[in-house]
């Protein structure tokens, strides 16, 4: 069986499917190359989602968590609370690789990135700096801090949360609800020749969160999942519907069933939506008030990416070259008047 060469990623990942499937085309295994692409993007201080530069915790530190699975072993790895540390996906692999075990957290993770020789540093720049200062400085009426006036904002503050003149701290204390706090992730996935899967999903995860949270993206089944002989299903967005809907390993089961891609991932969310009756996950219309996206791709090559707001896109790389397409989805997002 011979299957065209394919990479998939979340819309921020199109420089990590160039990269992944050009170290395929050389021969690369999938996972490795996937997860050499996925590090591009930790590298890359104005990606505010995932390693040096991802947004922080409530108390501004970053915490980071990844995972990989490989398909033709059916092996996995991942890291959860990782601080100080970028290159969260190579140290998954590596948990994969060099472990016994699936997930290292907190501590230990820090102490296996540190036995392997992973440098430390402050993953926060200025920029994250600031925004997650704002965000303090506005998220309660009821402690003693306050933002500076609008003029001595850093621009890219005033772009993060949309601010305009009007805007006082009321208002921006509505903007830090679950709906406007980004669960930003990158999540790759490939298939080679021979029609060998793999995937990985890196994160520094919701933003703002309570130190110690651990989203989807470093748990088997709920941020990613693979199995050689059906597909692979991977996820961006907000993790906690993924970990109590096992997103990821449903996309692969509906796959099983010989269903496209594109189905599987819409059906995945149609479920999902289903089950949210939290007041604070629901817009005033009943629809989910948060964005969750997955990727989907099959043992034939076959792939997709579907989300519950539209339009939106995912990138590609394969014989046709590198390019973004359009996702499918279950709403359209309302335009802004
Ligand atoms: N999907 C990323 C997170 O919720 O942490």
């Amino acid at each position: 069986m011979s299957v065209p060469i394919r990479t998939i990623a979340s819309a921020n990942g199109l420089e990590a499917t160039r990269l992944a499937y050009q170290m395929i085309l050389n021969g690369s295994d999938v996972l490795p190359a996937v997860v050499e692409g996925v590090t591009l993007v930790e590298d890359d201080p104005d990606d505010m989602t995932v390693g040096y530069g991802g947004l922080p915790n409530e108390d501004g530190i970053v915490e980071l968590d990844a995972a990989v699975m490989h398909g033709p072993t059916h092996r996995a790895g991942g890291i959860a609370g990782l601080r100080n540390v970028r290159h969260a996906a190579k140290l998954a692999q590596l948990v994969m690789e060099q472990t016994k075990h699936h997930l290292l957290v907190g501590e230990g993770a820090n102490a296996f990135a540190r036995a392997q020789g992973f440098p430390e540093e402050d993953l926060l720049t200025d920029k994250t700096r600031k925004i997650w200062l704002y965000w303090r400085q506005t998220s309660s009426d009821r402690d003693d801090w306050l933002p500076p006036p609008y003029e001595q904002l850093d621009p890219a503050v005033i772009e993060f949360f949309k601010l305009t003149k009007d805007h006082g701290p009321e208002t921006v204390y509505q903007r830090s609800e679950v709906a406007d706090r980004p669960t930003g992730t990158i999540h790759c996935s490939g298939i080679d020749a021979q029609g060998n899967l793999s995937c990985v999903t890196t994160t520094s995860g919701l933003a703002f969160k309570i130190p110690g949270r651990v989203g989807d993206s470093p748990l088997i089944g709920a941020g990613l999942y693979v199995d050689n002989e059906v597909g692979s299903c991977g996820s961006t967005g907000r993790g906690e519907e993924n970990i109590r809907n096992c997103s990821s390993h449903l996309g692969v089961e509906l796959m099983r069933q010989g269903i496209s891609p594109k189905e599987a991932g819409l059906e995945v969310l149609r479920r999902l939506v289903k089950q949210v009756r939290e007041r604070w996950l629901l817009g005033a219309d009943g629809k989910p008030n948060f964005g969750l996206k997955l990727y989907l791709i099959n043992r034939e090559g076959d792939f997709a990416g579907a989300s519950i707001w539209g339009p939106s896109k995912f990138a590609v790389t394969d014989d046709q070259g590198t390019r973004f397409e359009p996702c499918a989805y279950l709403f359209e997002k309302p335009t802004k008047t």
